[in-house]
């Protein structure tokens, strides 16, 4: 089991990556953190966990904390529940995102409104940052370990009508590289990972023709599986990985690589 006896917290647990990511982290023996604004979804995966559902059955425990990751007391309170009820924390995951602002806001740059840009730096980019600050000195304090960030290819290239996305994504790539700098020294490893599209519901609101586009930007002619994301960050997040740290990994279907 890649993360026994280990402490993990995943923000946006509750649907797609993030729940894929929780049910990994369990299946190898983590006690896991299931953290996300939407208490259905959170309680859902925790109970998954718990069942024994798609694999995740040697999990030692699991948790539902409901956190907006745009408050920084969120976090605070997130990662004082792993440390209180599992003992320490010793692996994060910053997934929680949104596409946009509002439904409306998928826009040219010059149409979007303060408020749709702003609550998306607030939640993806400001809840990454939030959540290193708070994450990084319970990992110290541990004696050491790994966080991922979910960036996205978004975070390597534009897109049209995306730009707060895609900024906020560019952002978490810098920030994952800077903090990795700030801790290396110190057994804290933070690595971001680029899915391509994925299926998950964050894509819910794509016609039948954007999804269609979506898929033709893949060589591998078709969207990822958020199970395919969580293989990826589960090993970054393993001693398999003792000597990544800094590191864009894309998971992508060659998207990148046109
Ligand atoms: N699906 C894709 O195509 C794709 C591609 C690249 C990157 N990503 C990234 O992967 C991550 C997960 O996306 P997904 O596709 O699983 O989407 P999703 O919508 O299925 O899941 C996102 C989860 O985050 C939660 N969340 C949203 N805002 C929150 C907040 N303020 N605080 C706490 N939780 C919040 C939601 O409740 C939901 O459970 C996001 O960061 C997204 O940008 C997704």
């Amino acid at each position: 089991m890649l993360l026994k006896d280990k402490v993990a917290l995943v923000t946006g647990a509750g649907s797609g990556i993030g729940r894929e990511v929780a049910l990994a982290f369990a299946r190898e023996g983590a006690c896991v953190v299931v953290a996300d604004v939407d208490a259905t979804g959170g309680e859902e995966t925790v109970a998954r966990i718990h069942a024994g559902a798609d694999g995740g059955g040697s999990s030692p425990g699991a948790l539902f904390v409901r956190m907006d990751v745009s408050d920084p007391a969120d976090h605070e309170a997130a990662v004082a529940s792993a440390v209180q009820r599992f003992g320490a924390l010793h692996v994060a995951c910053n997934n929680a995102g949104i596409a946009r602002g509002s439904p409306e806001a998928a826009v040219p740059l010059a149409q979007i409104s303060a408020r749709d840009w702003q609550r998306v730096i607030d939640v993806n980019l400001s809840g990454t940052f939030h959540g290193l600050r708070t994450q990084i000195p319970a990992l110290l304090a541990a004696g050491g370990g790994a966080i991922v960030n979910v960036a996205s290819v978004l975070g390597q290239v534009g897109n049209l009508s995306l730009s707060p996305y895609v900024a906020s994504k560019h952002g978490i790539v810098g920030l994952t590289r800077a903090a990795a700098l700030d801790y290396a020294q110190q057994g804290v490893r933070v690595n971001a990972v680029g899915p391509g599209y994925i299926d998950t519901p964050i894509l819910s609101a794509a016609s039948a023709e954007a999804r269609a586009r979506m898929v033709a930007q893949h060589p591998m002619g078709r969207l990822g599986g958020a199970g395919e994301i969580a293989e990826l960050v589960l090993w970054l997040c393993s001693e398999r990985a003792s000597f990544c740290t800094g590191g864009y990994y894309p998971a992508d279907g060659g998207f990148l690589a046109r």
